[in-house]
C-alpha cells in the first residue's frame, strides 16, 4: 500500500478546540479522559439530557390495540356528485373508539378527477378551529396541492373511483384499462383522530412498490416491514427512519394479456422469461407532513400518521416515466437546474483544520493530476461552530480571500457547511457576543417555548436556538446572514446540515444553562477518548491481517471501558402508555408513537422537541418534517440575494417532497462498508422518484475507516452518480483518492469517462429540470415489459444510454450483470472495447472486473455528445467535441444535447441539438442562440457491419486517412473534422454519411 499520507498536514491531529472537558454533575456518557492537552476546560452537556426516559408504546408494544378492530369507521352522507367527482360528509358510524386520540365526528370528503391521469381524495375535519391547532392542515404555500386541469372529468380519466357505506365508508380506485383496483380500502375502517389517522389498502400479493423515503433499503420495498417517516439525525440505519420525508410510492404491476385483451396479473419474480408481458405503473402521494408509519403486509399496507388530514393523489402513469413526470409537474415541482461545475468532482472531510491544509489538498489533486472541482469545508472552519463566523486563527478571512482567489482562478470552487442551529452566547461573558444571534434575537426569529421564551436546544457549539420559518421575517434574516458572510468568504454554494432539525438534548435544555456556553456536545466526538475509530470495511481482515487484528483488539478495549453509564431505556423498561384525554393532544408523548429510531421512540429525543412553538402558534409536532424543506427554501432565496442570476447550489440533509426545487441531497452519514456502497444505488434511485436527481453519497464511506479496495471501487462507482463527493468523518484515516496509488489510478480512469460525458449529464439534468425525467434510472423503468428486472438494484442506467454494473463486494475480480432488452433486439456495447456484448437474454452474465475497472455499457440506439476529459469542468468545456454513436438493431440511433453558459438562472442564450442516425447517416440539427465555439473532432460509430465507402461530412469527402473501420470490433472512426467545423461543432446543421 503506497501512501502519501506524509503530504497531508495535520489530518491525524484533533483540532485544538477539542480539549479536555469536564462531565457534569448529572453524569455523562461521554466521560472524557484528560489525555488531550487543552487550553481550557469545557462543560459537557450531560449525556442523559438526550435520552428518552420511556419506551413509548409503539407497533412493537404487545398490548397495542389494533385500531381496525375497535374503531367504528364513518358513513358518507350529503353526497353531491358531479362530472369531476364528488363531495360528501363522513360521520362517525358508531361509538367513538378514541383509541389513540379523540375521534373526529364529522369529516369533509372530496374526490376530484384532477386530470385524465390524476385523481385526488381529500378528507379533512369539517370543523377546523381557526387556529388550526387541533388538526393541523398543511399550508398550501409550504406544500402545494396538486394542480387540476379544467377539462378533467370522470369520463376522461384513466382511473375510476367507487365508494360504499357497507359496512362503513370505503373506496376503491380502479384502472379502467385493466379493471384492476390500484387502491382499495374495502374491508377496513377509516380511523380519524386528532393524533392518529389510519387507512388501509389491499395490494396484490407480491407487489412491487418503490419509494416511501427516506430509508436505506433495497429498491423494492419488502412486504413485511414497517417504514417510518420522521426526520431523524441518525447515521444511516438500515430499514429505519432517516433525514427526509417523502410519502410517495410507485407501484408497478406486470400482466399477461390474452388475445381478447384480458389482463392477468403476474408475480414479477415468477414470470416466465420466454413470455412477453405488459406493465402498468401508478404513483400515490400522501400529502401529509406528520410523523408516519406505513406497515407493509404481504397483501396490503396500513398507513398511519400522527395528525393532519388525508390528501391522497393517484397518478395513473401508466409508465414510471409518466408517473414521475406527473408527480413533479403537477404537485411537488421540478428539480433545480444545477450549474455546470457542480458535476465536477467534490472533495470534503470533517477535519480539514485550516486554509493551509485545504491548499495542500488542492495541490495534491494537481500534483497527482486528479480532477478536482470543489473543495468543501465541514464545521472545522467555524469559530466555535457558529454559522457565518470564521475561526480567525485557523480560517482567517484575509488568508481565505487569497486562497479563494487562487482557487477560483484555477477554475475551482468552494462550498462550506452551514448548520441549522444558531449559537446563543453566554450572558455572563461579554466577549461572547455573536452578531448572527444578536440580529436574529432582535428580529425575534427563533423558535419559542410554549411560554414565549426562546427554545434553547444544543448542537455542535453548545446551547443553540433555531430559526423559525413560520415567522415572515426569518427568510430575510437568513438571507441577510448569507449575503453578509458572502462578502467575507466568496462561497460557491452551501451545504445545509443538521436540518431535521437536530438537537442534542430533550426540550429547551439550555434555558437554565446558558452560563455554561460554549458547551461540548453530550457525547465524544469521533477521535476523542472513548470514540477512537477502529472500524474497517468488511474483508479488511483478509487484505490487512495485522492491522485488522490490532484494530479489533483496541476496539474491544474501548468498548469494555465504555460499558458503564446510562444508555437510555432498555428493552425491559416498561412501556409508557398514555391515555387520550378528550379534545386534548399530548404532543410530547402521543398515545401512539411511530416506530421512530431515537431512544424510546421518543419524538423529543435528538431533535427540537414537539412542543417547540412557532410564530403562528403551530407546534413543532405538526411541522417537524418540514424544517429541512423550509431551510432549503430560505437558503435558495438567500443565495439568489447574493447573485440573482446564478443558480444556487445547495446540498441538504433533511428534505421533504418538493425540496428538489431548491437543493440536491447527499445520503448522510453512511459507513465505510461495502454494504453502504451497495445501498447508495437504491437510495439514489429512490431520490430519482422523489424529484431530487442531484444525489450522491459520502464516497469511500463516512463513519469508520475506509480501506484501499473499498475506496477504489467506490470512487469508480460514484463517478456515475450526479453528485460526486468524497467525505469522511473526523479522525478517520484520510481517504482522498491520492492516498493510495491504486485508488488514484482507478479514480482517474473513471473520471476520464465522467468528464468526457459531462455534456450528457448536463443535458439529462436540463431535461429533468424542464420535464421531470430522471437521471439515474432503475432497469425496470427503462424496460417496463420485463418483470425479471423489478427488483434489480445492483446495476443502473444513467439516462437511457449508459449502464453501469459495479463490483459491490470485496476480493472480487468479476461481477454478474444482466443486459436487458436483448430478446427484443437491444444491443449493448462495452464502453472500453466498443464491441457489442455477447450475452444471452435473461442470463446473469459474468463480466470481468479486476480492481480498478468499472464495467460500463453503451446502449445501442444512442448518440452521446462528449468533450475531452480535463482537470476542471471549465477546461473540459473548452475542448473539442466528439460524438459516440452506438447503432441500435436497425442501424438507428438518436440523442440530444443542451448547452448554455452553465450558470445563469434564466440563460439568454441556449442551444438544443438533436442527433438522428438512420441509413448510415448522422444528421445534426441545432436550434438556439448559444454560440458553441468548440469544433468537432471525431465521430465514432459502434456496430458498423460493413466497410464504409466514401465518407462525407456535409458535401465534402472526408479524406481516407481520417477514416478507420475495424472489421473485428465493427467500429468506424471518423477524425479530422476540426477543420470542417472551425466555427463550432454545432454552428449549423450538418450530416455525416458513411
Ligand atoms: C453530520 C453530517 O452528516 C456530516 O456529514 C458532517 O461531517 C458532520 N455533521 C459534522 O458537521
Amino acid at each position: 500500500m503506497v501512501g502519501v499520507r506524509n503530504l497531508l498536514v495535520g489530518t491525524w491531529l484533533l483540532p485544538a478546540a477539542y480539549g479536555t472537558f469536564s462531565t457534569s454533575a448529572a453524569g455523562s456518557r461521554s466521560a472524557a479522559s484528560s489525555t488531550i492537552s487543552s487550553a481550557y476546560s469545557q462543560f459537557t452537556i450531560p449525556s442523559d439530557s438526550d435520552s428518552g426516559a420511556h419506551l413509548i408504546a409503539n407497533i412493537d408494544d404487545p398490548e397495542a390495540v389494533d385500531a381496525q378492530s375497535v374503531c367504528p369507521g364513518y358513513r358518507a352522507s350529503n353526497v353531491r356528485e358531479s362530472s369531476r367527482g364528488l363531495t360528501a360528509t363522513l360521520k362517525l358510524a358508531g361509538k367513538p373508539c378514541n383509541v389513540y386520540g379523540t375521534d373526529v365526528d364529522s369529516l369533509d370528503l372530496s374526490i376530484e378527477y384532477l386530470a385524465h391521469d390524476r385523481l385526488n381524495v381529500q378528507i379533512v375535519p369539517t370543523y377546523l378551529d381557526s387556529s388550526n391547532s387541533s388538526w393541523f392542515v398543511l399550508d398550501e404555500h409550504v406544500v402545494p396541492r396538486p394542480s387540476s386541469d379544467k377539462h378533467a372529468s370522470e369520463r376522461r380519466s384513466d382511473l375510476e373511483i367507487t365508494w360504499s357505506n357497507k359496512p362503513s365508508f370505503h373506496f376503491k380506485v380502479t384502472r379502467k384499462a385493466t379493471g384492476d383496483a390500484i387502491f382499495d380500502t374495502t374491508g377496513s375502517v377509516l380511523v380519524f383522530e386528532n393524533q392518529f389517522v389510519e387507512f388501509v389498502t389491499s395490494l396484490p400479493r407480491d407487489y412491487n412498490l418503490y419509494g416511501i423515503g427516506e430509508h436505506i433499503e433495497q429498491l423494492r420495498i419488502l412486504n413485511n416491514r414497517t417504514v417510518t417517516l420522521y426526520a431523524s439525525d441518525i447515521g444511516d440505519p438500515i430499514d429505519l427512519n432517516l433525514y427526509g420525508t417523502h410519502p410517495f410510492y410507485l407501484d408497478t404491476r406486470y400482466y399477461e394479456v390474452d388475445h381478447r385483451g384480458h389482463h392477468t396479473l403476474v408475480a414479477a419474480d415468477n414470470a416466465d422469461q420466454s413470455k412477453d408481458y405488459v406493465s402498468y405503473s401508478h404513483g400515490v402521494f400522501f400529502r401529509n407532513a406528520h410523523g408516519q408509519e406505513i406497515i407493509m403486509q404481504p397483501e396490503g399496507l396500513t398507513w398511519r400518521t400522527l395528525g393532519g388530514s388525508i390528501d391522497l393523489t393517484f397518478y395513473s402513469g401508466p409508465t414510471q416515466v409518466e408517473v414521475t413526470k406527473n408527480y413533479q409537474l403537477s404537485t411537488i415541482g421540478l428539480p433545480a437546474l444545477q450549474q455546470y461545475f457542480t458535476f465536477g468532482y467534490h472533495q470534503c472531510r470533517w477535519g480539514y483544520h485550516n486554509w493551509t491544509e485545504l491548499e495542500h489538498v488542492v495541490s495534491n489533486f494537481e500534483k497527482f493530476e486528479i480532477p478536482l472541482e470543489t473543495i468543501w469545508n465541514d464545521i472545522d472552519y467555524m469559530h466555535g461552530y457558529r454559522d457565518f463566523d470564521n475561526d480567525q486563527h485557523r480560517y482567517p478571512y484575509s488568508e481565505g480571500e487569497e486562497f479563494l482567489d487562487k482557487l477560483h482562478s484555477s477554475g475551482r470552487h468552494y462550498v462550506p457547511i452551514i448548520d441549522a442551529a444558531i449559537y446563543i452566547p453566554n450572558p455572563d461573558n461579554v466577549s461572547d457576543a455573536y452578531d448572527t444571534y444578536t440580529r436574529g434575537h432582535k428580529d425575534d426569529v427563533f423558535l419559542k417555548n410554549p411560554d414565549g421564551s426562546e427554545y434553547i436546544g444544543a448542537v455542535w457549539p453548545g446551547y443553540t436556538v433555531f430559526p423559525d420559518w413560520h415567522n415572515p421575517k426569518t427568510n430575510d434574516f437568513w438571507a441577510n446572514e448569507i449575503v453578509t458572510w458572502h462578502k467575507k468568504v466568496a462561497i460557491d454554494g452551501i451545504w445545509i446540515d443538521m436540518n431535521e432539525v437536530s438537537s442534542f438534548c430533550v426540550g429547551s435544555c439550555g434555558s437554565k444553562n446558558l452560563s455554561m456556553n460554549p458547551a461540548h456536545p453530550p457525547f465524544a466526538l469521533p477521535g476523542e477518548p472513548g470514540n477512537v475509530i477502529y472500524d474497517y470495511p468488511e474483508g479488511f481482515e483478509l487484505s490487512n491481517k495485522t492491522e485488522a487484528a490490532a484494530a479489533s483488539s483496541a476496539a474491544s478495549s474501548q468498548a469494555a471501558a465504555a460499558a458503564t453509564g446510562d444508555s437510555g431505556p432498555s428493552s425491559t423498561t416498561p412501556y409508557l402508555r398514555t391515555t387520550p384525554t378528550a379534545g386534548v393532544r399530548n404532543i410530547n408523548h402521543p398515545p401512539y408513537v411511530i416506530n421512530h429510531d431515537q431512544d424510546g421512540h421518543d419524538l423529543a429525543v435528538h431533535a427540537v422537541s414537539p412542543n417547540a412553538t412557532h410564530y403562528d402558534g403551530v407546534q413543532e409536532y405538526d411541522v417537524h418534517n418540514l424544517f429541512g424543506h423550509q431551510i432549503l427554501n430560505a437558503t435558495y432565496h438567500g443565495l439568489l440575494k447574493v447573485d440573482s442570476n446564478k443558480r444556487p447550489f445547495i446540498i441538504g440533509r433533511s428534505t421533504f417532497a418538493g425540496s428538489g426545487k431548491w437543493a440536491g441531497h447527499w445520503g448522510g452519514d453512511n459507513a465505510s462498508k461495502w454494504a453502504y456502497m451497495f445501498f447508495s444505488i437504491p437510495q439514489a434511485l429512490s431520490f430519482s422518484l422523489f424529484g431530487i436527481p442531484m444525489f450522491g453519497v459520502d464516497t469511500c464511506g463516512f463513519n469508520g475507516n475506509t480501506d484501499e479496495e473499498l475506496c477504489n471501487r467506490w470512487m469508480q462507482l460514484s463517478a456515475f452518480f450526479p453528485f460526486y463527493r468524497n467525505h469522511n468523518t473526523l479522525s478517520a484515516i484520510p481517504q482522498e483518492p491520492y492516498v493510495w496509488d491504486s485508488v488514484a489510478k482507478a479514480t482517474k480512469s473513471a473520471m476520464q469517462i465522467r468528464y468526457a460525458i459531462l455534456p450528457y449529464f448536463y443535458t439529462l439534468f436540463h431535461e429533468a429540470h424542464t420535464e421531470g425525467t430522471t437521471v439515474m434510472r432503475a432497469l425496470a423503468w427503462e424496460f417496463p415489459t420485463d418483470p425479471s428486472l423489478a427488483a434489480v438494484d445492483t446495476q443502473f442506467l444513467l439516462g437511457s444510454a449508459l449502464m453501469i454494473i459495479p463490483v459491490l463486494a470485496p476480493q472480487a475480480t468479476s461481477v454478474k450483470g444482466v443486459f436487458p432488452g436483448l430478446k427484443h433486439g437491444e444491443v449493448w456495447y462495452d464502453w472500453y472495447s466498443h464491441e457489442a456484448v455477447d450475452a444471452k437474454p435473461g442470463v446473469n452474465t459474468t463480466i470481468p472486473a479486476p480492481l480498478g475497472h468499472i464495467p460500463v455499457f453503451v446502449r445501442g440506439g444512442s448518440v452521446l455528445p462528449m468533450q475531452e476529459p480535463a482537470l476542471t469542468t471549465k477546461e473540459a468545456r473548452a475542448t473539442p467535441w466528439s460524438l459516440l454513436v452506438a447503432l441500435g438493431g436497425h442501424g438507428a440511433a438518436s440523442g440530444q444535447l443542451y448547452l448554455d453558459d452553465g450558470e445563469s438562472n434564466v440563460p439568454d442564450e441556449t442551444l438544443n441539438v438533436e442527433f438522428t442516425v438512420e441509413r448510415s447517416a448522422l444528421s445534426v440539427k441545432a436550434k438556439g442562440r448559444w454560440e458553441e465555439v468548440n469544433p468537432l473532432d471525431r465521430v465514432t460509430v459502434l456496430g458498423v457491419e460493413t466497410r464504409p465507402g466514401v465518407v462525407r461530412f456535409g458535401g465534402e469527402v472526408v479524406s481516407a486517412e481520417h477514416v478507420q473501420w475495424n472489421s473485428t470490433s465493427r467500429v468506424l472512426s471518423v477524425g479530422g473534422l476540426q477543420k470542417l467545423t472551425g466555427k463550432g461543432a454545432f454552428s449549423g446543421n450538418w450530416t455525416l454519411k458513411w
